[in-house]
């Protein structure tokens, strides 16, 4: 029933210039009909499915990515990760970017501490990022973002942190090795007072994601990894709201007391350590 409508739509992309684009507008077109006729919307529902995404659309821009967050609590971009970015056995895996990353952070030098106001648990992160022979990557970049102890990030605070917080980029050493002082990341919810947030609501689903924090390395020659390192024991690390935890990405904050250390860094006592070795793949 109905067919001719979809046929005929499916029939209007024959001339399309572009075979990927053609191919991804048919796979469009073909399911939202098969959609439209599962669900039989009535034109007020339609209506409101679209003042829905225009919505999502004006709550975006470069500070919130309401389509980002859409996307992510749908679980479709872990499943666009999980089909686009396998990696051999061995490398990091990636997970999802999140709407939060700020392009040109400021770069800081080997231990340097990202937390602009202190607040939180003195955590130390050190690690390293070689390739998957155990090669050492000198000059690798990171990028590193996370939200403070209240949840939030600085772009979502932009009065309290004009000048960002929680976030900077640093580049490994001649051993591949990398090192910065932060503060242990804490759960918190996607924020929820946008149209996905009455999504999520009307579904009767929380918004809460485990403590994490942000990366994404890139080197000469490597495939760049987006990835998280989640807080082993953290609450929601069974219930993500965007699915994006796998079990190679949980590691442990360990408290720590030593001396030398506390003193290189300019640490209190006690912090958290975490030493993390990133792998990755060469650019195929
Ligand atoms: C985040 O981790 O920053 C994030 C990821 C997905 C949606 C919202 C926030
Ligand atoms: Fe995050």
């Amino acid at each position: 029933m109905n067919e001719h409508i979809t046929l005929e739509a499916i029939a209007r992309l024959e001339d399309a210039p572009d075979a990927r684009f053609k191919a991804v507008m048919t796979s469009v077109v073909k399911h939202l009909h098969e959609m439209v006729r599962e669900v039989e919307p009535t034109m007020a529902e339609w209506e409101q499915a679209i003042r829905f995404l225009t919505e999502v659309g004006h709550w975006s821009d470069d500070k919130r990515q309401e389509f980002i967050i859409l996307s992510d609590t749908l679980g479709i971009t872990m499943l666009v990760d999980a089909i686009s970015n396998q990696k051999p056995e061995g490398a990091t895996e990636t997970t999802v970017l999140g709407p939060f990353f700020v392009e040109d952070a400021k770069s800081l030098p080997y231990g340097a501490n990202i937390s602009e106001s202190g607040d939180g648990e003195a955590t130390l992160v050190t690690g390293s990022v070689s390739g998957l022979d155990g090669e050492p990557l000198s000059n690798a970049r990171l990028d590193v973002w996370q939200a403070g102890p209240d949840g939030f990030y600085d772009v979502q605070q932009p009065n309290k942190f004009p000048n960002g917080n929680l976030r900077g980029v640093f580049h490994t050493d001649e051993a591949g090795r990398f090192a910065f002082c932060t503060v242990k990341p804490a759960p918190y919810p996607v924020p929820t007072d946008g149209p996905v947030g009455r999504m999520l609501l009307a579904a009767g689903r929380h918004a809460w994601r485990p403590a994490h924090l942000h990366f994404i390395i890139t080197a000469d020659g490597y495939q760049r990894v987006t990835t998280h390192l989640f807080v082993s024991g953290s609450e929601y690390l069974d219930g993500d709201v965007v699915q994006a935890v796998k079990a190679s990405l949980i590691v442990d904050f360990t408290q720590c007391d030593d001396p030398d250390e506390s003193t290189r860094f300019n640490l209190p006592i006690p912090y958290f350590k975490l030493d993390h070795q990133f792998v990755l793949a060469p650019e195929i």
